[in-house]
């Protein structure tokens, strides 16, 4: 009744953004990322039977409130699909730096998922996981698979069709990723609440959820032929019409700050000396910045001198989900 399972974030290239269902979790567009192998959970969950209530630490600290409750009704579905009504202990160690700007949910949920099935007995296929992580986190159903992964958003109305598949796996293509966090707070809008208001507000999201087909065509043939420039100008593309649905949304908003403009532009600048770097961002100020191994120390050097950026963090294209055998 005891497993872990170690699972790494993701970051889309083409973005998530706007649910048509929000209880079962379910998009309004199709999504596609790349698994990173420097940001990670590892989760143990234990079912004890002499346990009156689910207990979970994250770092060996006890999480109370809304942190807390999303993982008991998590593990309360769990329960139902396995039918026993046991409840359980949950370990998580997150190496996921929260100022890293990286939805420490998508790691999160996918090792609970992963470490909560397998202990109660379950043994789900990777579809079947993805299906069920999604109701955790959105973007965690897509770091069950490792390398490239489309979240597919399905067509029936009760979520059975709305999981993640393969695109191409991690030895597919070595490109990496540099997490560059700025000197600055954690976000005020959750992604929940600034999709909401952008789904319910913004004219633009119309325009959003149109460009889909076509970015995510040509992000696919691009990442197959191992195309840099395609993928990367599609994916930036595609984070800037995210971006600008805020800005139509009332009331208005926006995650960027100054210092993630400055890294927007330099990263620009450095493309056009012949620098083929391209950056994404999330639902907060932090910029991630794609690039070749070749050109490494160029595009570190380049990002560690612009103001207000405190730290950089490389990753390089990482694994699904992976269960570790317990000591005992
Ligand atoms: O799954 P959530 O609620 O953390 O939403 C993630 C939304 C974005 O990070 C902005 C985009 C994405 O596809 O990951």
């Amino acid at each position: 009744m005891k497993a872990t399972a170690k699972a790494h974030t993701n970051i889309a290239l083409i973005k998530y953004w706007g649910k048509r269902d929000e209880a079962l979790i379910l998009p309004t567009n199709n999504s596609l990322s790349v698994t990173l192998d420097g940001f990670y959970t590892t989760t143990t969950v234990s079912y004890k039977p002499e346990l009156t209530k689910d207990t979970f630490t994250l770092n060996d600290e006890v999480v109370v409130g809304e942190q807390y409750n999303r993982v008991t009704n998590f593990l309360n579905k769990v329960r139902d699909i396995a039918g026993k009504q046991l409840y359980a202990e949950v370990k998580s160690i997150n190496a996921v730096p929260t100022a890293a700007g990286f939805a420490s949910s998508a790691s999160g949920f996918a090792a609970l998922a992963a470490a909560a099935t397998k202990a109660i007995g379950l043994s789900l296929t990777e579809s079947e996981l993805s299906r069920l992580t999604r109701q955790g986190s959105g973007s965690a159903c897509r770091s069950i698979f490792g390398g490239f992964a489309e979240w597919q958003k399905g067509e029936m109305e009760d979520g059975s069709d709305s999981f993640a598949v393969p695109v191409a796996p991690k030895d597919h293509w070595d490109i990496r990723v540099a997490a560059v966090v700025l000197n600055a707070k954690m976000k005020k809008l959750s992604s929940r609440s600034g999709m909401k208001r952008t789904v319910e507000t913004s004219p633009f999201f119309k325009g959003w959820v149109e460009s889909i087909p076509s970015d995510l065509e040509a992000i696919k043939q691009g990442i197959l032929e191992r195309d840099f420039h395609k993928v990367g100008e599609v994916a930036e593309a595609n984070c800037l019409k995210m971006h600008a649905t805020t800005l139509g949304a009332n009331p208005p908003f926006t995650y960027w700050l100054d210092t993630t403009m400055s890294v927007m532009q330099t990263v620009q600048e450095l493309r056009s000396t012949g620098v083929p770097a391209y950056f994404t961002i999330d639902a907060g100020p932090n910029v991630k910045v794609l690039y070749l191994p070749q050109d490494e120390e160029k595009v570190l050097e380049t990002l560690r001198n612009i103001s207000g950026v405190t730290d950089v963090r490389l990753s390089r294209v990482g694994q699904g989900i992976k269960y570790l055998e317990d000591e005992e």
